[in-house]
């Protein structure tokens, strides 16, 4: 059987990522996305875009683009940006490979992708999108983590298939690691649910 590329996932997900996402959205993420954009303002990359979730939490007077490489998922975020009446930029593009000059951004966040994003492509996006923020910019990142108490980590490992085979996720993401290994500046890093889900905020 051949293996479904994480662009595929995606594509295939696109027509029922927000059902199937709605409760958390309702119970977990819509706490959680205004702390991406909090004091942020100027021009803002939201890497892994997806439906465009965040899209109703961009701060007023921000210039915001969001690229994500399903184009099914980006078909769906322009709705969504269409119909929140947002002008945003949105574009198809991979994140390890940015189609944009060096320092062309004040910050980047992505929500949930780092947690999506193969181990061997994490060091290539973090470059990326170190270089294509300005020095002194940041980057914030809002990810699940592997539970450290028993019981959260036994539901983890239960939910892990489906995460795997719907979305390519995974809860043993090593990004805090590879911040490090890039001698990148983690100037927090808190739990935001439980010991689930972390919010990583970098200074690029
Ligand atoms: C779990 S979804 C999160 C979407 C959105 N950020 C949110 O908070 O709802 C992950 C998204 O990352 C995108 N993605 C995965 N790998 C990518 C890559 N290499 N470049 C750009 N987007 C990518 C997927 O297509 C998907 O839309």
């Amino acid at each position: 059987m051949t293996k479904l590329s994480l662009r595929d996932r995606y594509e295939r997900i696109a027509p029922f990522y927000d059902l199937l996402d709605a409760p958390f959205e309702q119970k977990r993420y819509r706490a959680l996305r205004p702390l991406l954009f909090e004091g942020l303002h100027g021009a803002i990359l939201d890497a892994g875009v997806g439906t465009g979730r965040n899209i109703a939490y961009y701060p007023d007077g921000v210039r915001v683009t969001g690229v994500d490489q399903s184009p099914a998922m980006l078909a769906r975020a322009r709705q969504r940006a269409l119909e929140a009446r947002r002008d945003v930029d949105l574009r198809l593009m991979d994140v390890t490979r940015l189609d944009f000059p060096d320092d062309s951004f004040d910050a980047a966040v992505a929500s949930f992708l780092f947690c999506v994003l193969p181990a061997d492509s994490q060091v290539a996006a973090l470059r990326e999108l170190r270089r294509v923020v300005r020095p002194g910019g940041t980057l914030r990142l809002l990810e699940y983590v592997r539970p450290t108490g028993a019981l959260r980590n036994f539901i983890a490992r239960l939910w892990a298939p489906w995460m795997a085979w719907a979305y390519g996720a995974g809860f043993d993401r090593q990004t805090e690691a590879h911040l490090r290994e890039l001698g990148l500046e983690v100037v927090e890093s808190r739990y935001v649910v439980d010991d689930l889900v972390k919010m990583i905020v970098v200074r690029l």
